[in-house]
Order: C-alpha cells, then sequence, then structure tokens
C-alpha cells in the first residue's frame, strides 16, 4: 500500500485545476529473466511529474529507482529485462507503445538521463566534444560549429573551464567528478522537457555537488525543466525536491509533497530513513538509529506488507491473510495436497459409480501374452535401468527371470498408437 502524504500545491503552481502531468508512471512492472528465477525489480510503481516540477525518488539500494527510470527511457537490459505490465505516459503519450524510431526522437530531445555510473556510461574512444555534440547535431539540425560553439558553452555551465581544449580529449583525461560533469552537460544539451538525474552527483566533493544541485534548479526554474532526482541522499531531497516517492522492495511506500512528507512521515519505513540522517542538532554522542535487517530477495518477495520483517511498528493485522494469493513455492505443497484429495475423491467415485480402468480392463478381450528377449541396445538412464518395468497379471517366475522381457500385446488398443507400432513391428522382427 502507498502512503500519500497529505499534498500542498507548489508555491508557484496556477491555482484551480491541478496540471496535467508531463510524465505519468501507471502501474509499471519490471521482470528480469534470470539463470536463478524471474526478479520482479518493479511492481507497480506509479507516480506523476508535473512540468518544472523536481521530484525525488529515495529508498534503499536495489529496490527498484534506476529500474524504473531506465524503463521510461526504454534502455533496459535486454533480453533479460521485460516491461511486464503498465504505462509510461509523457505528454500523453504511452511510450511503451512507440517504435525504436519514435523512441529514439524523444531519447536525448524531450527527456534525457544522467546516468548513475559516469564512469563507463562515457564512450571511451571518442572525445568529449563529439559526445556533447552529437545530440546537438541530430535533434537540434544545427551545424558542427554551433554545435561546438553550443558544448563550449554546456561545459562552462556545468564549471568545466578552458572548455575549446577540452572538447578534443578523451576520457580517460579527465577525473571521475568532471566526467558526471560532462554526463550533466550532455543531458542538459538539448533543453528537455524532462531531465532523469540518476544520483549524478555521487561522484562529486561536497563543495562542487552544492554547485551542480543549485545549476540543475537554476535551470529547472528557467527553463522549465522537470527533474526526478533519485538519490540516497536525503538532505538533497530536503532542500531541492517538490515532491517525493519513498520506494521499498519494488514498490513506492510513501509519496507527497517534500514539506509533508518531512514534517509527518507517515509509513514507519520513511520515519526509518529520516531517522537515519545525522542532524546537527542532536547530541553529539546520541547513536544514529538504523533499521535492522535486509530488504527481501525480489526472486521470491514476501506476500503482504514487504516491510513486515523489519517494522518496529508492526501489529497482528499486519500478516498476510492465511488464504490470501500465496507465492508460487508456498502454493506448491497446498496444490499436491488438493490434488491427492481430488485423486481419492475420484477413487472412492470410481469404485460407487464407474469402473476403473483397470475394472475396465478386466472387461476386455484376454490379451496374448508373448515372451520375447529384451533389446540390448539403447541408452541405458543413469540409474542402470533400461527402461520402465511394468506389472502383468499372470506371469509365472520363470517368466520374470534375469535377461527376459515380456512383451504385452494389446492390438486393439496399441493399433491406434504409431509409437506402439514401431516398437511392435521391432519386438516381432527379433
Ligand atoms: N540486468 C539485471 N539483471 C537482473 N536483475 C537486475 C538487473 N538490473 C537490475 N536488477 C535488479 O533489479 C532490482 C532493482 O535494481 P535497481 O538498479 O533499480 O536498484 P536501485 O534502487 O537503483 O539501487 P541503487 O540505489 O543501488 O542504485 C535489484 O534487485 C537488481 O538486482
Ligand atoms: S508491518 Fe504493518 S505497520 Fe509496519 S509497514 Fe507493514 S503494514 Fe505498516
Ligand atoms: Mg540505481
Amino acid at each position: 500500500m502507498t502512503v500519500t502524504s497529505t499534498d500542498r500545491p507548489r508555491a508557484d503552481a496556477p491555482s484551480g485545476a491541478a496540471p496535467s502531468p508531463l510524465l505519468e508512471i501507471d502501474d509499471l512492472r519490471v521482470h528480469f529473466v534470470t539463470s536463478r528465477g524471474v526478479v520482479q525489480a518493479v511492481d507497480g510503481v506509479s507516480y506523476k511529474v508535473n512540468p518544472g516540477e523536481i521530484v525525488a525518488v529515495v529508498g534503499e539500494s536495489g529496490c527498484g529507482k534506476s529500474v524504473t527510470a531506465l524503463s521510461v527511457m526504454r534502455l533496459l537490459a535486454k533480453p533479460a529485462g521485460q516491461i511486464v505490465g503498465g504505462r509510461v505516459l509523457f505528454q500523453g503519450r504511452d511510450l511503451l507503445t512507440l517504435d525504436d524510431e519514435q523512441m529514439r526522437e524523444i531519447r536525448g530531445r524531450d527527456i534525457a538521463m544522467i546516468f548513475q555510473e559516469p564512469m563507463t556510461s562515457l564512450n571511451p574512444v571518442l572525445t568529449i566534444g563529439l559526445q556533447i555534440m552529437e545530440p546537438l547535431l541530430i535533434h537540434m539540425g544545427m551545424t558542427e560549429a554551433q554545435a561546438r560553439a553550443r558544448a563550449v558553452e554546456l561545459l562552462g555551465l556545468v564549471g568545466i573551464t578552458d572548455g575549446e581544449r577540452r572538447l578534443d580529449q578523451y576520457p580517460h583525461q579527465f577525473s571521475g567528478g568532471m566526467r558526471q560533469r560532462v554526463m550533466i552537460a550532455i543531458g542538459l544539451a538539448c533543453n528537455p522537457k524532462l531531465l532523469i538525474a540518476d544520483e549524478p552527483t555521487t561522484a562529486l566533493d561536497v563543495t562542487i555537488q552544492a554547485q551542480i544541485l543549485e545549476l540543475m534548479r537554476e535551470l529547472s526554474q528557467r527553463l522549465g525543466i522537470a527533474m526526478i532526482f533519485i538519490t540516497h541522499n536525503l538532505g538533497v531531497v530536503a532542500r531541492y525536491a517538490d515532491r517525493i516517492n519513498v520506494m521499498y522492495a519494488a514498490r513506492i511506500v510513501e509519496q507527497g509533497t517534500a514539506a509533508a512528507v518531512f514534517a509527518k512521515p507517515l509509513h514507519p519505513y520513511t520515519v526509518g530513513l529520516l531517522r537515519s540522517v545525522p542532524r546537527l542538532d542532536r547530541p553529539r554522542d546520541a547513536r544514529l538509529a538504523t533499521i535492522e535487517g535486509l530488504p527481501p530477495n525480489l526472486l521470491d518477495p514476501p506476500t503482504g506488507c514487504r516491510f513486515a520483517a523489519r517494522c518496529a511498528a508492526k501489529m497482528p493485522i499486519c500478516d498476510p491473510p492465511p488464504f490470501g494469493v500465496p507465492s508460487r513455492r508456498r502454493a506448491r505443497p497446498r496444490r499436491r495436497r488438493a490434488a491427492r484429495a481430488r485423486h481419492r475423491a475420484g477413487r472412492r467415485r470410481g469404485r460407487r459409480q464407474e469402473p476403473s480402468r483397470a475394472a475396465a480392463a478386466r472387461g476386455r478381450p484376454p490379451q496374448e501374452i508373448l515372451p520375447h528377449r529384451a533389446q540390448r541396445s539403447g541408452p541405458r538412464s543413469p540409474h542402470g535401468a533400461r527402461g520402465q518395468r511394468r506389472h502383468v497379471r499372470g506371469l509365472s517366475r520363470r517368466d520374470r527371470r534375469a535377461g527376459r522381457r515380456v512383451g504385452l500385446r494389446q492390438d486393439h488398443d496399441r493399433a491406434q498408437h504409431p509409437q506402439a507400432r514401431r516398437s511392435d513391428r521391432r519386438r516381432d522382427q527379433v
């Protein structure tokens, strides 16, 4: 269940009707098919981003923040990553229904993404200049000279001086923090309507971090760029975000305006997250609160509340109902019991009403039992047996001697079955 903290409109939001959202993620479900099973990486995530709004997504590592963002960009690792449900509406168009060509037009121009790993997201064999200029040449129709001039301007914007010279350098000639700033420059190149920033300042020192965040906020306000801000840093969220989505174990557990969530968090996980942030107004020797335990395995997530195993506020009513939707693994013994019960009921019914197959067979004409030699060839099973043994009533001990097999000729049944016909022919040739 998602808890919604009381929403308050932004100070600069137009009064009256709510703005139509720029992006609307609706009941998104993403699975990864792996050798160990299906990872349910995103399970029914829904949130909206209004034009010009900064929306933060916070949550523990592995809860599905990046996978949700990559699904919006349709950049999931293929073939393992599959969007199995939901809609992603961008300006009213469902991105999940677009073909690759249509998606390429939107990516980079209307929606840009600053990826989580700046060290691996840049192409190591292309100069920084080419990588910044590429979206400008493709989406903005600029000439090479115009694109180069804009690239220098963008480098300056993200705090990299001597842009003219830097454009001709390769990623390995930049520090980690500079590479992250190059990623931000690429993201901002085409003035997108929506910028998804996946932990954009993790590799930056605190002062540069603050500069970049201020820059992003200023651009968001000046150019009306909406932003999805994925971060672990609740201090950043408190300072820059208008709205917050708290994710836990592939689901959103709380959402609301930043002011409301920080003032009165409702979900115990959000409460735990906020308690674990160091604060200057606490005594220096006070221990930081932690959330004990680990998030559930998304290969087989628990039924009911996913936070229950770690929740300090858990109540008896929080346990999943005994007859709730069972997980596949838990359902197996129940299914087996049900199958056995059906089988027993069938046998009882069979005794009372209709003859069993064995009884029906007894009413058939007598079958001819022909002794024949066992086949020497044929695959041997790992356990050594050469095939299935079959109990035949009325066999003497002599017939069951080692090395002897008996064939059961059931011409009226077997004649219907081509495989049986073939094996009968082989047997007759022996
Ligand atoms: N290519 C993949 N193959 C299999 N599972 C994947 C793949 N990519 C992500 N996952 C799984 O999807 C889940 C969500 O991952 P995601 O990268 O969205 O986490 P996250 O919330 O961004 O974490 P972090 O804060 O560490 O970046 C994780 O359980 C992860 O193991
Ligand atoms: S265990 Fe109960 S109280 Fe705790 S988060 Fe889950 S539903 Fe809420
Ligand atoms: Mg991530």
